[in-house]
């Protein structure tokens, strides 16, 4: 089985497209599994070390419909022993006040749940003004923004692997 569960949500497809991306760098299917928060449940997620949580903002700084419906679930897993991270997406252009604070409401409901947080992403390049998904001046995981720089996914999405790798996500 996957080590890696990364749990997404995605309204019009485009974190869909991002955790495929990801899950090939890391290694393909056997080494991440996909699934999507529309089906999925606490028992899913206990199976997997490491996760990676990935979601969109919507309707100004509202968590992914999917997700939204989602969250609850969180606190039917055991976290102990677990390692997270995240993946937001967002469009800073339109929303710089609540630029992909996904990451950030799903964070407020397991920072203290024993897990062990990695892949902290710097928020230089990305032009907004507020983000819940910040903490110590960085963001909590992977940023993308495919409404304004999909230019950049590419070489995003490969040097922040090699980050997780480096940080033994895992392993
Ligand atoms: C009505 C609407 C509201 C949005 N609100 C936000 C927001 O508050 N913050 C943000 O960063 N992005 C916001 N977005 C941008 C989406 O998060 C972005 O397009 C994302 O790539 C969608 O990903 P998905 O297709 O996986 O859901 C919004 C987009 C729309 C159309």
């Amino acid at each position: 089985m996957a080590k890696i569960g990364i749990f997404y949500g995605s309204t019009e497809g485009n974190t869909e497209r991002v955790v495929g991306q990801i899950q090939e760098a890391l290694g393909g299917e056997d080494v991440a599994a996909l699934h999507n928060v529309n089906s999925s449940s606490a028992e899913e997620m206990e199976q997997y070390d490491y996760l990676m949580l990935a979601c969109s903002t919507w309707d100004i700084g509202v968590l992914q419909e999917d997700w939204d419906t989602f969250v609850d679930e969180l606190e039917d897993v055991d976290f102990e022993g677990k390692t997270v991270t995240y993946l937001g997406l967002g469009d800073a252009d339109g929303y710089p006040d609540t630029f992909v604070d996904g990451p950030g409401l799903i964070h407020e409901r397991i920072a203290d749940s024993g897990a062990k947080f990695v892949g902290f992403w710097p928020t230089d390049g990305y032009d907004f003004e507020e983000s819940k998904a910040i903490i110590d001046d960085k963001f909590l995981g992977l940023v993308i923004d495919e409404d304004n720089q999909a230019d950049q996914t590419e070489e995003r999405v490969a040097t922040w692997v090699a980050q997780l790798k480096e940080e033994g996500f895992g392993a």
